[in-house]
Order: structure tokens, then C-alpha cells, then sequence
């Protein structure tokens, strides 16, 4: 099939790369032309494994970018809106890129004769976006009518970054939003091959499936987080309690490692917006509330665990290592490091920092506040005490700590290897 994506983010361009390798005909729309450059030099322009050689064998016979939408782009059988959505403030989602997709794909829609194509609606937008604000402009920029000229259809991701092209290639549902039977039989053409359980809902259910999945892997690791914090109190290891208490299937092990919380750009954001949609509907989200307070204070108890420890943090040397939100990506956004760095720095710290993806983006952050380390060994060779942020797989090396201060943030040690050691894990 033809397919169209407007936006050549993270899940545009692991959407297109996968669609390409199922055999389909792929043009990625963004404006940011380096991006577009980088692509069809097949060069990846996020750091996700596996993505490079995908593209050196999609591009340019079945996958390419470009930074309009071109005449003739309106016929292809299905376009994807794939753009940034609802970065949001404490009372508003933004969905002006998903508006601004919608307008452009309608003029292209305009112009399109026979057939019946169909607009794919795959950024997270919140319940309701897709009726609401995606369709009429559609139809006003296009001319035509939604559900007689064209289909509409919602289809959430469940992407993770650091194993999205296996996400995209073996997901464990496919989500089939639909306002009309023909273009659910469209998207149902656009997977066929991906062997899923396929879950047929009308759109705002799909919309609410997305941020529901997210609120609730939130949900479990602040749970877990906060069982782990009594724990520290009472000298018991999270870990173990996890362990046992994801041994019962009602529970699964997934999602109960306790650390310094979650980061990245979706559970923090979509918990906030599903938060911001709620109140504005006059239902207070205490729960949901609660999510969110208890991520945003768990990376500081690391901060106080090592001033409970040596005391005043004012002048002591801090390695840190591990910047990205997990490992696996170069991505800095909500990270649980920021707040950690900040708070040393606050108090008085004097920073290195090692991360070996995300350090080029740190540089943008602290330009000149924090020291930048070329190895975790020269790091910690320049430090009184650690900070594991990130679970690194180099990270896992015991002998990189020895006569060190030691504060694990990602359970990165084993309670085996530490004997001997001055160390610290944050909820164990
Ligand atoms: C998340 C979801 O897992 C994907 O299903 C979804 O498609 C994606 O958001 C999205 O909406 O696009 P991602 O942001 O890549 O994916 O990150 P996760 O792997 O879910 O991890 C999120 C954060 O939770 C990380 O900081 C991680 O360290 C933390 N985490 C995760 C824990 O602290 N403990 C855990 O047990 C699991």
C-alpha cells in the first residue's frame, strides 16, 4: 500500500521504518529539513537501536522523506498524523502540531479523485481530539466529508524507546479506532501480516486506551516507589517485596522496578494531561495527583539520602552516572536526572557527569555548570560520592566503586556485589 506520515519524530519515523519493511510504500513528511536530509541519507536522527540498518535497507526504494507534501501526496491509501502533540501547561493541551497536520492533509485531500483514503491519527492526543478538532479541520480544509469522502481513524502506539522497532513489528494489541467500516478495513489492510490481537473501539475509546495505558504504567511504578520508600524506613529490600508480590498474575512483575521514577516524554505527560482533562471535565483526579507528586519528589530523596549519609553536600565532588531517562536512548526529557544534578548543584555540589548517549544533548542543559567526564572511571576518579541514575549495562562494573560513596538510583548493583562497599540504594 501507499502510506503518507507527517511527522518524522520518534514514532513517525519507527512507524514509517516498520511499515516500509512490511512491504508498504513509505513518504515521511517533516519540516525539519536536516531531519529529512538525514533520512534519506539513511542515517537515523534519533538514537534508537536497530533503526540505522533499517533504513539502509528501506531507503530510498520504499522509504523517503521529504520536507512538504507534495502533489500527489493526497493519493496515497493511508496518511498517518504522527507529530508532537499536547506538550501541555498545568491547565491547556496543545495540539496546534496535530492542527496544523490536519490542515495541511486536508489541502492535499482536497485535491485527491476516486478512491477512499484514510487519515490515521497516531499521535497521543487527548479523548474527544480526533471528533472534535481533527475532523472539521479536515473536512474544512479539504472540501470533502469525513466518513463519505474520506475515513478517520485513531490507532494509539505503544512504542518504547530503546526496542521500538520490535514494539512497531510484534506489538501485543493493535488499537483500531474507527469512525466507519472502510477505513477500519483500510488500517486492518496497513497491519496485515502482524500477527496481534486487534482491538476495535470507536475513536475517543481509543484516545482514552492510549492514556490509560500510560497513567497506569505511572501508577505502578509509583506504587512501587512508595512501598519502596517505607521499605528504606524499615530496612527491608523493595526488590524482594516486588518480586513476590509480581508473582501473582493479578499483579505481573512488569513495571515494579523501584528507582528515582519515571521520566521520558509520555507516562509523565500523558498522566498530566489525563489529570488536566479530568478537571476540566469537574472530576478531581486524586489518584492520578498523587502519581505525579510522588514521581516528582522520589529523585530528591536520592539527593537526601547521601546529605543524610556525609552530611553538607556544599563542596563535596558528585559523579553522576547516567543522564538519560533510561538506558537505551539519548533522551534527556523529564529525565530523573535533571532534578538530581539541579538539587546537588543547589546545594552546593561540584557535578561530573558520564552518560556514553546523552551527553551531547546534557550539553545543552548545563553548558558550563557540570564537568563532562569521557568514562564512568574518570567520573567516579574525580568523585567522594556516586549517583547511578541510568542502568547503564557499564555501570554494572563493581570495581568502579571501591572507596567510593555509593547512591543507586536504579537498583544497577546487586545486594551480592556490594559487600565491601559504601553503598546506598534508594529503596532497598
Ligand atoms: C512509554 C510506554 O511504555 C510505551 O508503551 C508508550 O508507547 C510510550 O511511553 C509512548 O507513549 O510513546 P517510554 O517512554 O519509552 O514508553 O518508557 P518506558 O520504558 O515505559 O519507561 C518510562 C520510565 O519509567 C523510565 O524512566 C523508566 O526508567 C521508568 N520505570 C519503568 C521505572 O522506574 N520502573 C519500572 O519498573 C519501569
Amino acid at each position: 500500500m501507499r502510506i503518507g506520515i507527517v511527522g518524522a519524530g520518534y514514532v513517525g519515523l519507527v512507524t514509517g521504518a516498520g511499515l516500509a519493511q512490511m512491504g508498504h510504500q513509505v513518504t515521511l513528511i517533516d519540516i525539519d529539513r536536516h531531519k529529512v536530509e538525514m533520512i534519506n541519507r539513511c542515517e537515523s536522527p534519533i538514537h534508537e537501536e536497530g533503526l540505522d540498518s533499517l533504513l539502509r535497507s528501506l531507503v530510498p526504494d520504499r522509504l523517503k522523506a521529504n520536507v512538504e507534501i507534495e502533489d500527489g501526496f493526497g493519493n496515497v491509501d493511508a496518511i498517518f498524523i504522527c507529530v508532537q502533540s499536547s506538550s501541555s501547561d498545568n491547565e491547556h493541551l496543545d495540539l496546534s502540531y496535530v492542527m496544523a497536520a490536519a490542515r495541511d492533509i486536508g489541502r492535499a485531500l482536497g485535491n485527491r479523485r476516486g478512491e477512499y483514503p484514510v487519515v490515521v491519527v497516531k499521535s497521543t492526543v487527548s479523548p474527544g481530539s480526533t471528533e472534535g478538532v481533527v475532523i472539521p479541520l479536515l473536512e474544512q480544509s479539504s472540501g470533502k466529508r469525513a466518513g463519505i469522502d474520506f475515513g478517520v481513524m485513531a490507532n494509539p502506539e505503544f512504542l518504547r524507546e530503546g526496542t521500538a522497532i520490535s514494539d512497531f513489528l510484534e506489538p501485543d494489541r493493535i488499537i483500531i479506532g474507527g469512525l466507519d467500516a472502510k477505513g477500519e478495513a483500510v488500517l486492518e489492510e496497513v497491519y496485515r501480516g502482524i500477527n496481534a490481537t486487534v482491538v476495535k473501539v470507536d475513536l475517543k475509546t481509543a484516545e482514552m486506551i492510549k492514556f490509560a495505558s500510560n497513567a497506569f504504567l505511572a501508577t505502578k511504578v509509583s506504587f512501587i516507589n512508595e512501598i519502596g520508600n517505607i521499605c528504606k524506613l524499615l530496612g527491608i529490600d523493595a526488590y524482594k517485596v516486588a518480586g513476590a508480590i509480581g508473582a501473582d498474575p493479578r499483579i505481573s512483575p512488569h513495571y515494579l522496578r523501584a528507582g528515582i521514577g519515571f521520566g521520558g516524554s509520555c507516562l509523565p505527560k500523558d498522566t498530566k494531561d489525563l489529570s488536566i482533562v479530568a478537571r476540566r471535565l469537574g472530576y478531581e483526579p486524586t489518584l492520578l495527583r498523587s502519581v505525579l507528586e510522588v514521581n516528582e519528589r522520589q529523585p530528591l530523596r536520592l539527593v537526601d539520602l547521601a546529605e543524610k549519609k556525609l552530611g553538607s553536600l556544599r563542596g563535596r565532588r558528585a559523579a553522576i552516572l547516567g543522564l538519560a531517562f533510561k538506558p537505551g536512548t539519548d533522551d534527556l526529557r523529564k529525565a530523573p536526572s535533571i532534578q538530581v544534578v539541579e538539587e546537588l548543584l543547589r546545594r552546593g555540589a561540584v557535578v561530573v557527569v558520564y552518560d556514553p548517549a546523552a551527553q551531547i544533548r546534557a550539553k545543552a542543559i548545563w553548558p558550563d555548570v557540570v564537568t563532562y567526564a569521557e568514562s564512568a572511571r574518570q567520573a567516579v576518579s574525580q568523585a567522594d560520592a556516586v549517583f547511578i541514575l541510568t542502568e547503564w549495562e557499564e555501570f554494572k562494573d563493581v570495581r568502579l566503586y571501591a572507596g567510593k560513596a555509593v547512591f543507586d538510583g536504579r537498583r544497577v548493583l546487586k545486594p551480592s556485589d556490594v559487600s565491601g562497599l559504601n553503598y546506598d540504594g534508594i529503596c532497598w
